[in-house]
C-alpha cells in the first residue's frame, strides 16, 4: 500500500498535543509525568488509561489498548487512518503531501470500488428496464423512494450481460468483475455474470462505497433464494451490516439498532418509518458485529424467528455481545411468531405495531438466565450448581461494571451460590508492580535495557553513531535493537508510540510495549550516557565473542595466518 511519507507522520505528531487531543474526549488527570482517567476502550473502575505527553502514547494497563494520536482517534471516533491523519493536519494546521494524499487511496482497490459502483449503477438501470422485475418490487410494495435509498436493481438474465457491458472484452476489466465477486467461473476457466434474472441490494460500507451485492430471485420455484457475493478483498461478510450506512444517512443521532435477519425486512422498516434496522448477511452474529453495532449505537435489539432456528441465532447473538457489554449498553431479544418476519409485521401492524413490539422486548439478562436456566430444574441443589457452572464462564466475559455486577448478583439470588461465585472471579487485571513488591526485580538484560532506552526515548539513537560492532553478537533481542537504531535515527522526530506502532504486527509486540511502559531509573537527562554505556558493553561483548570464536579455532587448529593475525590485533584491542 502507498503511504503517507512516514516523515509526514513523525512531524505531525510531533506537533500534535497527545494529552489535549484526548483530554477533550477524556478527562484526564495528572499523575506525575503522565495523565490518567478510567480506559475509554473497556469498563473499569480503577484508573489504567494512561497518556504519555513525553512518549506520545496512550496505553491502557487493564485491556492493553495502546497507540499513538493518529490510532486514538481511529478507535474513539473510529475514524479511518487517512480520515484521522487528516484531522490532525487540520488542527496542526498541516497540509498532508497532495501525491501522498491520492496514493493513500489504495491503487489496488479503487478499480473495484469503481466496478462495483458501475454495476450497481448498471443493475439500476436494468431495473428500470425491466418490467417483470419492478412487478416483483411493487407487489412487495417498495415504494420509488425506498428503492432509491437503497439502490434497489435488477441483474438481467443471461450469462453475460454485466460482463459484457463492464467487461469490454478487457481482460483487465474482467479480472476486476471477478475479484470484487461479479463474475463466476465454470470448470472451465470460462467467466459468467453470478447474478442473473434477479432483484439486487446492493451492500454498502459505512463510507456509503458499494462493496457487495445480495440478489433475490423473482419466481418463488428458483433458488437458492438469495444468492450473495462471496467474501472479497473488499468484502468480509462477518464484519458488515446490511443498511447500516442508510441508518447513518437518516439518523443525525443513532439511539438505537435493530438487527434483523433479511435485506427486505431492513427496507421495509425504513420505509415504513422504523429506520434503524441493519442485518446481518446470511450468518450468525460475530464479536465484529456486536462491536460495530454498539459503536453506532448504545441500545441494540436483536429480532429474530420465534422458532428453533431463532433461538439458536438469538444464543449465538448473545455470545457475541456479552463481552462487549460495556456499562451504557443494553441489548434486547425480541422474538417474532412463527411465519413472521419484521417485513410482514410492520406492514401488517404498522411501525406503531412493531414499536409495541420492541417495547416488550426481552433484555439480554433476563434471555442469558431464560437460556441457561433451559432444562435445568432451579428447585434442586444439582441444578443450581450446574447453572452456575454454566453461567460463570459466559459472566466472566462481561467488562467490569454495573451490568457485570447484576448479572452476578443474579446468579447469586437465583443459585443462592452468591458467595462462591464472587470468590471464583478473575483478579482484576494489575498495574506492573513499580519497584520491587517482595522478590526483587529480574536483572534486565543489557540488550532489554538498551531497547527500553530506545523506545522511551527514541531521540537517543541521534547520539549513537554508526558502526554497530554489537550487531554481530549471538543473543537474544540483538536485531531487534538493531532495528530500533535503524528507524529512530533516520526519522529524528519520531516518538515511542509511533515506533511501537511499527511493530503492531510483530510477535515482539507485547515485550516492546512492556519495555516502553516500565518505569526506567535514573533522571531522563542520564539516559543518554546511560545507553551509551550499555552499548559500549554490548560492543566489547561482541570483540570477545569474536575471540572466542578464532580461540576455538585455534585450539582446533583450524585458524589461519589471517585469522592468527586478526586474533592478535582483537586480543590487543580488548586489552587498552
Ligand atoms: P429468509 O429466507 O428469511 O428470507 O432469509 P426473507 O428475508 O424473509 O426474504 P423474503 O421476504 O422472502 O424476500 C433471511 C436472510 O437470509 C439470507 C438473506 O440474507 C436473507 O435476507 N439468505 C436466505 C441467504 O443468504 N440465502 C438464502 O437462500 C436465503
Ligand atoms: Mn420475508
Amino acid at each position: 500500500m502507498a503511504r503517507i511519507p512516514d516523515a509526514f507522520i513523525d512531524d505531525l505528531l510531533a506537533r500534535t498535543d497527545i494529552v489535549e487531543l484526548i483530554n477533550a474526549r477524556v478527562p484526564l488527570k495528572r499523575q506525575g509525568k503522565e495523565y490518567s482517567s478510567r480506559c475509554p476502550f473497556h469498563d473499569e473502575r480503577s484508573a489504567s488509561f494512561t497518556v504519555s505527553p513525553t512518549k506520545q502514547f496512550y496505553h491502557c494497563f487493564g485491556c492493553g489498548a495502546h497507540g499513538t494520536a493518529i490510532s486514538f482517534l481511529m478507535n474513539y471516533d473510529r475514524l479511518e487512518f487517512l480520515d484521522a491523519v487528516d484531522e490532525l493536519a487540520k488542527r496542526a494546521g498541516m497540509e498532508i503531501p497532495r501525491d501522498a494524499q491520492q496514493r493513500e487511496a489504495r491503487p489496488d482497490s479503487a478499480p473495484m470500488y469503481d466496478a462495483l459502483e458501475a454495476a450497481s449503477r448498471f443493475f439500476v438501470r436494468q431495473l428500470a428496464g425491466n418490467d417483470a422485475a419492478r412487478r416483483y418490487l411493487d407487489e412487495r410494495g417498495l415504494d420509488d423512494g425506498i428503492r432509491d435509498t437503497f439502490a434497489i436493481g435488477y441483474a438481467p438474465d443471461g450469462f453475460s450481460t454485466l460482463k459484457d457491458a463492464l467487461g469490454k472484452d478487457d481482460p483487465r476489466r474482467i479480472a476486476v468483475l471477478e475479484k470484487v465477486g461479479l463474475l463466476s467461473k465454470n470448470e472451465r476457466g470460462h467467466s459468467y455474470d453470478k447474478f442473473r434474472d434477479r432483484v439486487i441490494f446492493p451492500i454498502h460500507d459505512r463510507r456509503g462505497r458499494v462493496i457487495a451485492f445480495g440478489g433475490r430471485v423473482l419466481k418463488p420455484e428458483d433458488s437458492p433464494k438469495y444468492l450473495n457475493s462471496p467474501e472479497t478483498p473488499l468484502f468480509h461478510k462477518g464484519r458488515e451490516l446490511y443498511g447500516l450506512w442508510q441508518v447513518r444517512q437518516a439518523n443525525q443521532k443513532i439511539e438505537r439498532l435493530i438487527v434483523v435477519e433479511g435485506y427486505m425486512d431492513v427496507v421495509s422498516l425504513f420505509q415504513f418509518g422504523v429506520p434503524q434496522a441493519v442485518a446481518t448477511l446470511g450468518t450468525a452474529t460475530t464479536p465484529d458485529h456486536a462491536e460495530l453495532l454498539f459503536r453506532n449505537a448504545p441500545d441494540v435489539f436483536f429480532c429474530f424467528d420465534g422458532d428453533a432456528a431463532g433461538r439458536r441465532a438469538a444464543t449465538r447473538a448473545m455470545e457475541s455481545v456479552l463481552p462487549r457489554m460495556r456499562d451504557g449498553r443494553q441489548a434486547f431479544f425480541l422474538f417474532l411468531p412463527d411465519g413472521e418476519d419484521p417485513d410482514s409485521i410492520v406492514r401488517s401492524e404498522g411501525a406503531a405495531g412493531f414499536e409495541a413490539r420492541l417495547a416488550g422486548a426481552t433484555p439480554l439478562s433476563t434471555f442469558f438466565f431464560d437460556t441457561l436456566g433451559e432444562a435445568i430444574n432451579l428447585a434442586t441443589l444439582d441444578g443450581k450448581a450446574r447453572l452456575a457452572e454454566r453461567a460463570k464462564p459466559m459472566l466472566a466475559q462481561i467488562p467490569d461494571g454495573a451490568f457485570a455486577d447484576l448479572m452476578r448478583l443474579r446468579l447469586g439470588e437465583l443459585t443462592g451460590l452468591g458467595a462462591a461465585v464472587q470468590a471464583t472471579q478473575p483478579p482484576p487485571p494489575l498495574r506492573p508492580a513499580r519497584g520491587g513488591r517482595g522478590a526483587p526485580p529480574p536483572r534486565r538484560s543489557l540488550v532489554r535495557h538498551a531497547i527500553a532506552l530506545l523506545l522511551q526515548k527514541p531521540g537517543l539513537a541521534a547520539g549513537l553513531p554508526p558502526p554497530y560492532p554489537f550487531v554481530a553478537l549471538r543473543q537474544p533481542g540483538i536485531e531487534l535493537l538493531t532495528e530500533l537504531i535503524a528507524i529512530a535515527s533516520v526519522r529524528p522526530e519520531i516518538t515511542t508510540g509511533v515506533l511501537l506502532a511499527q511493530f503492531d504486527e510483530r510477535e515482539e509486540a507485547p515485550a516492546l510495549r512492556k519495555l516502553a511502559t516500565m518505569p526506567l531509573a535514573g533522571e531522563e537527562s542520564s539516559w543518554e550516557v546511560e545507553l551509551r554505556d550499555v552499548i559500549g558493553q554490548l560492543d566489547r561483548q561482541a570483540l570477545q565473542q569474536r575471540i572466542d570464536d578464532l580461540l576455538a579455532q585455534q585450539r582446533e587448529g583450524t585458524l589461519d595466518a589471517s585469522g592468527k593475525q586478526t586474533l592478535r590485533e582483537l586480543l590487543a584491542q580488548s586489552a587498552r
